[in-house]
């Protein structure tokens, strides 16, 4: 779903690039380090999050979000060798199976009512030991913030962390590391087992 104008201009300040820096450094204490890795974001907004992760030199990064606006932004970024493209993350089947080494997303499930379908071709795409990445807010967190700022988010597309947590384990990742800021949002590291069915 594409964000309402004020969701769209409070994405673009400061206060969440800080905000987006402090989800990315906890992603590198859980272990997130893209050099020389096939990685993919799902919903990069307008590109923040792929400046911080072009620092690690991965061999291959793309980028998509649903609205043109914001791979526009992105794409003004001008990072060498990254690649944005607009795309819906329910339909990710242009991605061949195992074929990336890293999945990561910044807050962006809590807008697609099939969010669970993305989960799926997380699993379906990262390659055997890939790693995926997931920061999100909870329901009780965006019901609060639609509550005082109206930024209207589709509550058919809310859950709480524990059921987001249940989700990756039922579609076969193992949580490795996790870390809930009260019931708001939480940061996980969830790993697609190697082929024995091991970390
Ligand atoms: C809360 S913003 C977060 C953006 C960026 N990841 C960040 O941390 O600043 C959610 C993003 O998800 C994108 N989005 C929403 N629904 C989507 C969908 N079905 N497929 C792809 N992107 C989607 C929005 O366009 C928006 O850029």
């Amino acid at each position: 779903m594409e964000l309402s104008a004020k969701e769209f201009k409070a994405m673009q300040s400061p206060l969440r690039q800080s905000m987006q820096k402090t989800e990315f450094e906890t992603f590198q204490k859980f272990g997130f380090s893209a050099k020389d890795k096939d990685v993919l974001e799902i919903g990069c907004g307008s590109g923040f999050g792929a400046i911080l992760i072009s620092e690690d030199k991965p061999k291959n990064y793309v980028g998509i979000d649903i609205m043109e606006e914001q791979i526009a932004l992105a794409k003004s970024r001008a990072i060498p060798d990254f690649t944005f493209q607009v795309q819906n993350a329910e339909e990710l089947d242009n991605f061949d199976s195992e074929s990336k080494d890293i999945i990561v997303i910044f807050g962006i499930l809590h807008h697609i009512p099939g969010w669970r379908r993305v989960i799926q071709h997380a699993y379906r795409i990262l390659k055997p030991s890939g790693t995926f990445f997931v920061e999100e807010p909870s329901r009780v967190l965006i019901r609060t913030l639609d509550f005082f700022l109206r930024w209207g988010h589709d509550p058919v597309a809310l859950f709480s962390l524990r059921e987001l947590e249940k989700t990756l384990r039922e579609n076969g990742f193992i949580i490795s590391r996790r870390k809930n800021y009260a019931t708001l949002f939480g940061v996980f590291r969830a790993d697609k087992p190697n082929t024995e069915g091991k970390l």
